[in-house]
């Protein structure tokens, strides 16, 4: 049985994944508006990982007997002054969730509620790839500097592809 305060703290992260999602989909308008459509299209995949992240979650309450009840979502900054400054933005984001995932796990740990600290396992890890990657592209840009170098950078970020995260590809693959 979920206990209600791992009830309610799994559900709160769901509105905080959708919430991610939402961010990075303000950033990516803002970069393709500054005509860096590859940084841009990097950002996308990045909204649409953070839905799979909430639903992971959101069918999880479902097995487990319970259902999300989700919350509001923030108003995302619109307006970023560089590059640099996104990918700062999205990395200080990440470490917020990472601590947000942490405190679920010690309420987990403390139930015994084994299940959810199964679950949690996996974004764990997911986390440490989460700031890992604005942490790279934070030192590319760094190490590139904002002049023409950046659109060598535009061009790398723009190859990325959509990976179903594993737990919702298992979730929804064809019987
Ligand atoms: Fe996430
Ligand atoms: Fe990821």
């Amino acid at each position: 049985m979920l206990s209600k305060t791992v009830c309610q703290a799994l559900s709160d992260q769901v509105t905080k994944e959708i919430g991610s999602s939402y961010l990075y989909l303000q950033m990516a308008a803002w970069l393709e508006a500054q005509a860096l459509k590859g940084f841009a299209a990097w950002m996308r995949i990045q909204a649409q990982e953070e839905v799979a992240h909430g639903m992971i979650l959101f069918n999880f309450l479902l097995d487990r007997g319970a259902m999300a009840e989700l919350g509001a979502i923030p108003k995302p900054e619109a307006v970023y002054a560089s590059p640099l400054q996104v990918f700062e933005r999205a990395l200080a984001h990440e470490q917020g969730i990472t601590e947000s995932i942490n405190t679920i796990m010690d309420a987990a740990i403390k139930d015994r509620d084994f299940a959810t600290q199964r679950r949690l396992d996996w974004f764990i890890s997911e986390q440490v790839e989460e700031e890992a990657n604005p942490t790279e592209i934070i030192a590319k840009i760094k190490l590139l500097g904002d002049g023409q170098s950046l659109f060598l950078l535009d061009k790398e970020l723009g190859l990325r592809t959509f990976v179903m995260p594993p737990p919702l590809a298992a979730a929804t693959a064809a019987p």
